[in-house]
């Protein structure tokens, strides 16, 4: 069972980056592991080349087993400074939107795509800005996010934004055409991708960042009506 899964991660990596870095990720997972273990053993992880600029790994929080689970992309700047995930302004805006659309925050489970946060100095000031990760980057990180989702069992798996979505759902998908659809998944009963809180609140004007908010809220009840029903149990 042991030998199945990690040969399976291991596959998972992409040839250059398993050639770059001899130990993955795969390589650092106990069996049958809990959350505590998992996220102590990712915190000596060097899998791809995110951990040099980084304060720390961000690992995955929240109840195991979940009945949701958030994925976004990367601890930003304050999640990285702190050890938690979505603490920062993007945190805020989700907490807020679970607490609108009736999702107690202790039914979920927050967790990103890669666990180090990626960033690039501001030409001016000290300001980190954030840096979307690479396909590589993901790949070498995804033997993580397997192995959340092996303790976190959701019901429902919510992508958020783009990068997100495209590890879960697949390069081709796109959030700005199939946002908001409650899909079938063999990774948890359903799964669903939404925009990310960040971008609502990277929005031009205050008149679209409510119409975007909006949306973001209209998305998240559905996981919240799905889950009310106890439909995503039965199922
Ligand atoms: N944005 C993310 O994608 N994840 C976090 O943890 C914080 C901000
Ligand atoms: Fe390891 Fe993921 Fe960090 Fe890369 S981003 S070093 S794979 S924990």
């Amino acid at each position: 069972m042991r030998v199945e899964r990690t040969r399976r991660l291991r596959g998972s990596g992409t040839k250059a980056s398993s050639r770059a870095h001899s130990t993955t990720a795969a390589d650092l997972i106990p069996a049958s592991p809990s959350l505590a273990a998992l996220q102590m053993a990712a915190r000596k992880c060097k899998a791809c080349d995110l951990w040099r600029n980084a304060t720390q790994a961000v690992f995955g929080e929240g109840r195991t087993p979940a009945r949701v689970m958030f994925v976004g992309e990367q601890p930003g700047d304050s999640e990285d400074k702190t050890g938690h995930p979505f603490v920062g302004p993007a945190g805020k805006l989700l907490d807020e939107v679970l607490v609108e659309v009736g999702i107690d925050r202790a039914d979920v489970f927050v967790t990103n795509v890669v666990k180090h946060f990626k960033w690039v100095a501001a030409q001016r000031g000290k300001r980190r800005i954030h840096k979307k990760p690479r396909q590589s980057e993901i790949e070498a990180c995804r033997p993580w996010l397997e192995a959340e989702l092996q303790v976190v069992r959701p019901e429902v798996l919510v992508c958020l934004g783009a990068s997100a979505a495209q590890a879960l759902l697949g390069k081709d998908f796109r959030v700005t055409r199939e946002r908001g659809i409650l899909m079938k998944s063999h990774l948890a009963l359903y799964i669903m991708a939404t925009t990310h809180p960040a971008s609502v609140l990277r929005a031009p004007d205050s008149e679209a960042r409510e119409q975007q908010r909006r949306e973001f809220v209209r998305d998240l009840r559905k996981v919240a009506d799905l889950i009310h029903a106890g439909s995503a149990s039965a199922a």
